[in-house]
């Protein structure tokens, strides 16, 4: 959709893959700092009187963090300075708004998102990926995105994984009550566990994906091992995936985690990570 001529201006904690399609386009890529407003303006501003296009993204849901796009915010400054607007709902989609709809739903900014991308392989547990969009745009991306035009298709039974996926999204509602029932029960307990779950140095999640900073790299991966140990997969995260001294273990709810599976792992965590000097309580 872009090229060398045309300007992304990008949320500095996107999604490694907005970055690699980002610089694929060839477009001149402007970074804001995380969900700075001002900044995402100022960027806007500095390209304001180019005449290439301008295509403002962010990711739905913040794959490191769990916080949520500020995509209100987004909509105006992509509406005042005639920007593309696009989201990445990787981790929106089957989490937020109407049955799982994402982002685009939970803020009600229909018709002021352009393009709405998404994965299929996380809450909708199979593989591939979505966009939405005008029928314009779509006819142009069938015959124009070279990695899906040159890629083979999902086998029937991928297709079919995430049609019933979808289904279950619509008839079943109370299976999103349930995750987020786990998500606000597991954030509550690792907090009061003393666990570092984001919002002092990193940006506060407010969605399932819960981390749980411990700042050192090979502290991070020597707790995960032992939690995988005692039954409990919690996988570590360090640079570069993260920043530097702000690594994690990434835990994340689902909506067939039962109470007792729960208690189960903070009992784990709270005897590994006393045991690890993590927690000092
Ligand atoms: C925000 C975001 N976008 C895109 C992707 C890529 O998803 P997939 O591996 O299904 O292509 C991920 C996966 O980690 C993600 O977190």
């Amino acid at each position: 959709m872009l090229g060398k001529d045309d300007f992304i201006i990008s949320d500095a904690l996107n999604h490694a893959s907005i970055i690699d399609g980002a610089r694929l386009s060839k477009a001149k890529i402007l970074v804001f700092r995380h969900k700075d407003m001002a900044h995402a303006e100022e960027q806007l501003a500095s390209v304001k009187n180019e005449p290439g296009k301008k295509l403002l993204i962010t990711d739905g849901v913040f794959s490191m963090d769990g916080d949520i796009g500020p995509l209100p915010a987004l909509c105006d400054l992509a509406e005042k300075y005639g920007a593309i607007m696009m989201v990445d709902d990787a981790h929106a989609s089957g989490v937020l708004g109407r049955n799982g709809r994402g982002t685009v739903d939970h803020f009600k900014m229909h018709g002021r998102v352009d393009i709405q991308v998404g994965t299929l392989s996380k809450a909708i547990g199979a593989l591939g990926g979505y966009v939405c969009g005008t029928r314009d745009l779509i006819d142009f991306l069938y015959h124009r995105a070279r990695p899906f035009l040159f890629s083979t298709s999902h086998p029937p039974s991928v297709a079919a994984t995430c049609i019933a996926a979808f289904d279950l999204l619509e008839q079943e509602p109370e299976r999103m009550e349930k995750l987020w029932e786990n998500t606000h029960f597991w954030k509550k307990e690792l907090g009061l566990l003393g666990f570092d779950i984001g919002g002092k140095t990193t940006p506060a999640s407010e969605t399932p994906i819960t981390p749980i900073i411990i700042g050192d790299g090979k502290l991070t991966m020597d707790f995960s091992q032992e939690l995988f140990k005692e039954g409990v997969l919690g996988t570590g995260i360090a640079f570069p995936t993260v920043p530097e001294g702000k690594a994690r273990i990434r835990t994340i709810m689902t909506a067939t985690h039962t109470k007792e599976e729960l208690e189960k792992a903070l009992e784990v965590l709270k005897t590994v990570g006393r045991r690890m000097g993590i927690l000092t309580n």
